[in-house]
């Protein structure tokens, strides 16, 4: 998979299928099932590290991440979320950010968060040949401004810079963008006056392609349900089951059995 693939899939409307993932297991299952795109997101500072935003995870954590993944990905595309404070206002500091992911993982490509705020660093970064992934709407980094999560680029204002910074990163050599949690007309709008493929989180059905955080699709986490999230399982309280199960056979004596031991 490839980010001229992304185009042509977007060319013929076929439609993208994303997911994160941070560790060597769940990627390698995710490869095998023909995802076309895996995410190294930051949200890995919530899921895999429980913090309560994206805000703390660090560069070296995400290419611990990234590069466990890149390890079992023979097929997908693998993306890398700049974490907070990588990028933002000093495109030589964004350079280096990016530089380190892609040599130190082997990742693909990287994404980062906002529009004309971060362009001069998604120049630099694409100037050395790295791809890059935009990201519009609801920008979790940004979490401490927005004040909440609630559904962006409701008012108007709001949605004229989002369909203009969409524009801006297209124009930058942007190969993609992700755009969270706005109006799904608004969305539809975006992907159908540029080029580059959108992919969607509760931006709606009209968008080249959709991204979940895998360990919410499967319902590994059980707290965190908003309207967009499709869950496919519920792989919490099987792990829960499974680790009863397993606690009662070791206090009953019941494992391990004859069979069991050598
Ligand atoms: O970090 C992440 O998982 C993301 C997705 C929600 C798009 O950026």
């Amino acid at each position: 998979m490839t980010t001229h693939v992304l185009q042509e899939m977007k060319h013929k409307g076929e439609k993208i299928a994303m997911l994160t993932a941070y560790d060597y297991s769940y990627a390698r299952l995710l490869d095998s099932a023909m995802i076309d795109v895996i995410l190294v997101g930051d949200s890995a500072s919530n899921v895999m590290a429980g913090h309560t935003s994206t805000l703390p995870i660090t560069l070296n954590e995400m290419i611990y991440h990234a590069s466990s993944v890149v390890r079992a990905v023979s097929r997908a595309l693998v993306v890398v979320d700049m974490p907070f404070g990588t990028y933002q206002g000093n495109w030589k500091e964004a350079l280096h950010s990016a530089i380190r992911i892609m040599k130190e993982s082997g990742a693909d490509a990287v994404k980062l968060e906002g529009g004309r705020e971060v362009l001069e660093s998604v120049d630099r970064i694409l100037s050395a040949g790295i791809p890059v992934m935009g990201h519009l709407g609801l920008t979790p980094q940004s979490i401490h401004k927005f004040g909440t999560y609630v559904v962006r680029a409701t008012d108007e204002n709001e949605a004229r810079k989002l369909v203009e910074d969409a524009h801006l990163l297209e124009k930058a050599g942007c190969f993609g963008i992700v755009l969270e949690k706005i109006p799904s007309k608004l969305a539809a709008q975006v992907s159908g006056g540029i080029k580059i493929p959108i992919i969607g989180i509760g931006a709606g059905s009209q968008v080249d392609g959709q991204v979940l955080v895998l360990h919410d699709m499967l319902g590994i986490t059980q707290e965190f349900s908003p309207r967009f999230l499709r869950r496919y399982h519920n792989l919490g309280e099987e792990i829960i089951g499974s680790v009863q199960a397993y606690i009662a056979d070791v206090k009953s004596r019941d494992f391990p059995n004859e069979k069991e031991q050598y």
